[in-house]
């Protein structure tokens, strides 16, 4: 090859490439066309490779063009790629704009469970009046859910508690009562204390949860009395219902409990059975090591699912246990 054809050849790759490369459309394609000219097999290789076949005074200048040619391919190449980019981002951007004018999704506000409403509505009544708020384990021994409340082993009063056992030993409490007992061996006399917490007993059915929530109220001073015990429900169901209550103290068998009443109030002209109590048995109280020439006490047990159902209205106990946002949303 002679100078003259190698400077046309030239000049052909020249314009050749950069047509083609102006009019990739996309990256890959551009890369393509930059490999077939720069590539290792790519024609300005050839080329260089033919410099030896030149007269050795025509090398340089030939070596030189074709550097040139070289250095032109590399820029177009870079342009292109630049302006593919700048393609591809602004593409990119497009797709990403957000419409302002489309509603957000609702967030809903969370809310506590109404039984939960409920125990904190009947805890801050008796916080008012100076009592405090105890707890115990919910799984208990035969001694603290039954013995020490006086309810001897082949008592029939077990029987109507419906207990779970477990595999081992003891059981889910059947009542919060068992707290009295624990707050009773812990602490001194006086005790005015109320204890909220869940109860489980083997019971299903439209009235029934196998678990539900009782709050237990115990008051052990000197002189404490059936009056007092009167009253203080009295004012506590006028509080809770926010208005005048009726109420009827009807006699009733609790072990724990002598004398024992069930509570019941005027509701819609018909008597409503709400909670049971009485004055703590004799033997409750020498069981745990209190004096009871010295203390009385009174004791009072009621339902916080039972209490809620006629506080709000709510027509079927498993509502509570549905957890259906439709219905929760409401309290
Ligand atoms: N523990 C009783 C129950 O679950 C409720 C109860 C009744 C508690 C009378 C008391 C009470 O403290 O004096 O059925």
């Amino acid at each position: 090859m002679d100078l003259k054809s190698l400077k046309q050849k030239i000049s052909t790759l020249k314009s050749e490439s950069s047509a083609l490369i102006n009019s990739s459309n996309d990256k890959g394609s551009l890369e393509k066309t930059y490999k077939s000219y720069l590539g290792k097999s790519g024609e300005v290789n050839l080329l260089l490779k033919s410099l030896g076949s030149l007269p050795q005074e025509k090398r340089k200048e030939a070596g030189m063009l074709l550097n040139q040619l070289k250095s032109d391919i590399d820029n177009s190449y870079k342009d292109k790629t630049s302006e593919l980019s700048k393609a591809e981002n602004e593409l990119r951007l497009g797709n990403q704009k957000i419409d302002i004018s489309l509603p957000s999704a609702s967030k809903a506000d969370g809310s506590l469970h109404p039984v939960t409403q409920t125990i904190n509505e009947i805890s801050d009544f008796f916080e008012s009046i100076g009592f405090g708020i105890e707890s115990g384990p919910e799984t208990e021994t035969d001694y603290y859910n039954f013995e020490a409340l006086n309810v001897p082993e082949d008592h029939p009063a077990k029987d109507m508690h419906d207990t779970f056992y477990l595999k081992e030993s003891g059981l889910l409490r059947t009542h919060t009562s068992p707290v009295q007992i624990r707050t009773m061996e812990n602490k001194n006399p006086p005790h005015r204390i109320i204890c909220p917490g869940k109860v489980f007993r083997k019971d299903s059915d439209l009235t029934h949860t196998p678990m539900f929530h009782q709050i237990e109220g115990l008051v052990v001073e000197e002189g404490a009395s059936f009056a007092q015990l009167k009253g203080l429900l009295n004012d506590f169901l006028e509080d809770f219902f926010g208005r005048e209550v009726e109420l009827r103290f009807r006699p009733s068998y609790f072990p724990f409990t002598e004398p024992s009443a069930e509570v019941d109030i005027k509701w819609n002209k018909s008597w409503l059975e709400v909670l049971g109590c009485g004055m703590v048995h004799p033997n409750v109280l020498e069981m745990v090591g209190v004096d009871a020439k010295k203390y009385s006490g009174f004791a009072f047990g009621l339902g916080v699912e039972r209490m809620a159902m006629l506080k709000y209205d709510i027509p079927d106990l498993r509502l509570f246990f549905e957890n259906d946002y439709r219905f929760l949303k409401q309290f």
